[in-house]
């Protein structure tokens, strides 16, 4: 079994994380290795240097593996935005419902043809020094809606639909966001490159 620290606070990303991984790998949460308030301010102009932020603060406190994700909505009628600003689209500590707002109201009146998107996840892996940081990445295209539809997941998921299931990721629930999702393809290749 490979043991690795999760650089994140975001305890649904953690549950997904593990879900995805499976029983192969434990995953400890910053809480379960004494860092519940550590914080991490992420201000790098990429998801590459705000995920090596993260797995190297974290790598330096506690010296033993580490993965981090950074993840974000990139909406091409919005030239790409939100981006590294997802997480505080709508402002500084927004909730993911004031975010979901924010961007629907960027994307009023604009066609479903012209609402597309991806999600993006980078993950950054730390196995025992902070000069080979390797990176995986993963995507998810879809399209956002002009509402809200389902219950499951976090964030952005019930704006965020997916063409080939005609459903949000909300609506797909978890097993199913979980094979699809840009999490589950930056952790597969992650995984995979362990073998
Ligand atoms: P991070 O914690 O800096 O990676 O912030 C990621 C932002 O993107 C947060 O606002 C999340 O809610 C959003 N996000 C990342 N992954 C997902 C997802 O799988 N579904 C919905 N929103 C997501």
């Amino acid at each position: 079994m490979k043991t690795f620290v999760l650089a994140s606070q975001n305890k649904h990303k953690a549950e997904e994380i593990k879900q995805i991984l499976g029983s192969d790998f434990e995953i400890k949460t910053m809480d379960e290795v004494g860092l519940s308030n550590f914080d991490i301010i992420e201000d790098g102009n990429t998801f590459e240097e705000n995920a090596a932020k993260k797995a190297v603060s974290v790598f330096n406190e506690i010296n033993m593996p580490v993965i981090a994700d950074d993840s974000g909505l990139c909406v091409d009628f919005l030239n790409g935005a939100p981006g590294v600003y997802t997480a505080r689209f709508a402002g500084e500590n927004a909730s993911d419902s004031e975010n979901i707002d924010k961007l629907l109201s960027e994307l009023k009146n604009v066609p479903f043809q012209e609402r597309s998107a991806k999600f993006v996840c980078v993950i950054a892996f730390i196995e025992n020094s902070v000069d080979n940081i390797k990176y995986f990445k993963g995507e998810c295209s879809g399209f956002i809606l002009d509402k809200r539809r389902g219950t499951s997941g976090f964030g952005y998921d019930p704006v965020f639909y997916c063409k080939e299931y005609e459903k949000t990721l909300a609506e797909l629930g978890e097993n199913i966001k979980n094979t699809i999702s840009h999490r589950y393809k930056a952790l597969k290749a992650f995984s995979d490159s362990l073998k």
